[in-house]
C-alpha cells in the first residue's frame, strides 16, 4: 500500500534543547504534508497538519487505524484554541491554567475549519497543548495544529520510545524524532466538556483528584464499572475478544491481571505459574520491585515496573514492560494490579484493556 516502503530516519533531537536545523527538518515535512513522529511526554505521537485532510490522511494510512477513530490536535499556546474551537466553556480558562501545556486533551466544540477526518465526522474537537520541548518547537516551526495520534500500528501499545516507534512504523514514515523515553508513559487524560457534566473519557496522565480540585463536578463514566468481569477461576485462558469498549490495545501475547491484597495476589500469581510450567508454557510476570523476591526462583520472567508505592515510575515503565514482554518469546503475562489513585487510574484502565476487561481474584475470596 501507498507509504509501506520509505527509508524510515531516526534522527536524535535533545529533549530540553531542540537543535533548531533538526526541528526545521520535521517542520518542513509538516508543511510539506507528511507525517512525522515526535515525542510528547505521553507517549510518541504520529502528526500531520491537522488542517490539511490529505497530510491526516497519511497518519490513518500509516497507522492502519480506521477513519471512525478521531484524533487529537496538538497547539503550541492558548490562542490557537479559538481558531480550532467555535465557544470555548468558562471551566476551559481555569483547566487550561491548572493543566496545560500538559497531558490533559479537551473535547471541545469544533470550528469547519477542523477537518472532518481529524474529527472522525464529530461536531467536537480534541485539543490540548503537550509539554515536551520538542513537541512545541515542532508545532511552533511548522506554523500550524499538529493532529496525532499515538505512534504506534492500530491495535498495538502507544510508544513510549523511538525504538518502539520505530518497530511498528519503519517503513511507513520519513522521520523519527527521538528524544529518549517519555516522562509520563501513559496517554493524556481525554475530558468531554460537551456533554451536561465534564467527563473523562479515557483516565490519563492527569489523575480525576487533580482535575476534581479545579473542577469538582468531574465525573467518570457510568459504563466503566460494569465494563469489568469478574473471573473467578484462574486456570481460565485468557480470552482474546475485547468488550465492546474494550477494543484499544491487544497485546499480542495474553495477559491476565490480578488484583486483591498483595498475599491474594501472590498466592494467585504463584499458583498459576505452577500450573503453567507444569504444562511447559512459558510465562513471563510483570510487577512491582515489592515483589520481585517472591516470584524470583518461580521459574517465570520476571519484569518489574518499579516502586508500587510510586505510580509515575509504574507509569513511566509499563508500556516499556509490556512490548519488553512481548517480544520476549513467552505465552502469557500475569500482571499485579495496582491501587486507583492518581496515575494508578490510567494504568488500571492500559492494563484491564490488555486483559480484554478480566480481572483475576484468588479463588477462595469473596
Ligand atoms: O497523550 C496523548 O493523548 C497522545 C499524544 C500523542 O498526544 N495521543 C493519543 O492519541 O493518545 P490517540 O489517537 O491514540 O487517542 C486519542 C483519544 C482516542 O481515544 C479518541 O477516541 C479520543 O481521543 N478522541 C479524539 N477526538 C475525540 C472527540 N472529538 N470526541 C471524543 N473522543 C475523541
Ligand atoms: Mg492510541
Amino acid at each position: 500500500m501507498l507509504m509501506s516502503n520509505i527509508d524510515t530516519e531516526v534522527l536524535a533531537v535533545d529533549a530540553i534543547h531542540p537543535e533548531i536545523a533538526k526541528i526545521e527538518r520535521a517542520a518542513a515535512l509538516i508543511r510539506s504534508g507528511e507525517v512525522v513522529v515526535f515525542p510528547t511526554e505521553t507517549v510518541y505521537g504520529l502528526g500531520a497538519d491537522a488542517l490539511k485532510p490529505r497530510a491526516v490522511k497519511r497518519i490513518f494510512i500509516a497507522k492502519g487505524r480506521p477513519l471512525s477513530d478521531p484524533l487529537i490536535v496538538h497547539i503550541a499556546d492558548e490562542r490557537a484554541l479559538a481558531e480550532l474551537v467555535a465557544d470555548i466553556p468558562v471551566q476551559v480558562h481555569q483547566l487550561v491554567r491548572a493543566f496545560w501545556p500538559g497531558p490533559l486533551t479537551l473535547i471541545l466544540p469544533r470550528r469547519p475549519l477542523v477537518p472532518a477526518l481529524v474529527t472522525a465526522g464529530l461536531n467536537t474537537v480534541a485539543v490540548r497543548i503537550p509539554r515536551h520541548p520538542v513537541a512545541l518547537a515542532l508545532i511552533r516551526a511548522a506554523g500550524t495544529p499538529i493532529a496525532a495520534p499515538s505512534a504506534n500500528r492500530f491495535m498495538h501499545v502507544s510508544p513510549t520510545t523511538a525504538q518502539h516507534a520505530l518497530a511498528d512504523l519503519n517503513g511507513r514514515v520519513p522521520l523519527i524524532l527521538d528524544s529518549g523515553p517519555c516522562e509520563v508513559g501513559v496517554e493524556s487524560t481525554v475530558l468531554d466538556l460537551c456533554s451536561t457534566v465534564p467527563t473523562i473519557l479515557r483516565p490519563g496522565g492527569v489523575g480525576l483528584e487533580e482535575l476534581r480540585a479545579v473542577l469538582p463536578d468531574v465525573r467518570l463514566p457510568l459504563q466503566e464499572k460494569n465494563n469489568v468481569q469478574r473471573v473467578d477461576n484462574a486456570c481460565l485462558e485468557a480470552q482474546r475478544a475485547p468488550g465492546q469498549l474494550l477494543t484499544h490495545y491487544a497485546p499480542t501475547v495474553p495477559l491476565l491481571l490480578f488484583e486483591g491484597t498483595l498475599e491474594e495476589m501472590h498466592a494467585a500469581m504463584l499458583a498459576e505459574v505452577r500450573r503453567r510450567s507444569e504444562r511447559r508454557e512459558r510465562v513471563g510476570i510483570l510487577v512491582a520491585d515489592e515483589d520481585v523476591a517472591t516470584f524470583q526462583d518461580s521459574g517465570a520472567m520476571v519484569h518489574t515496573l518499579g516502586s508500587a508505592a510510586a505510580p509515575e515510575q509504574v507509569a513511566a515503565a509499563l508500556f516499556a514492560g509490556l512490548r519488553a514482554l512481548e517480544t520476549a518469546g513467552i505465552e502469557v503475562i500475569l500482571c499485579r494490579g495496582f491501587d486507583e489513585y492518581g496515575l494508578g487510574r490510567a494504568i488500571r484502565d492500559r492494563l484491564l484493556r490488555a486483559a480484554a476487561g478480566k480481572v483475576f481474584k484468588h479463588p477462595h475470596l469473596p
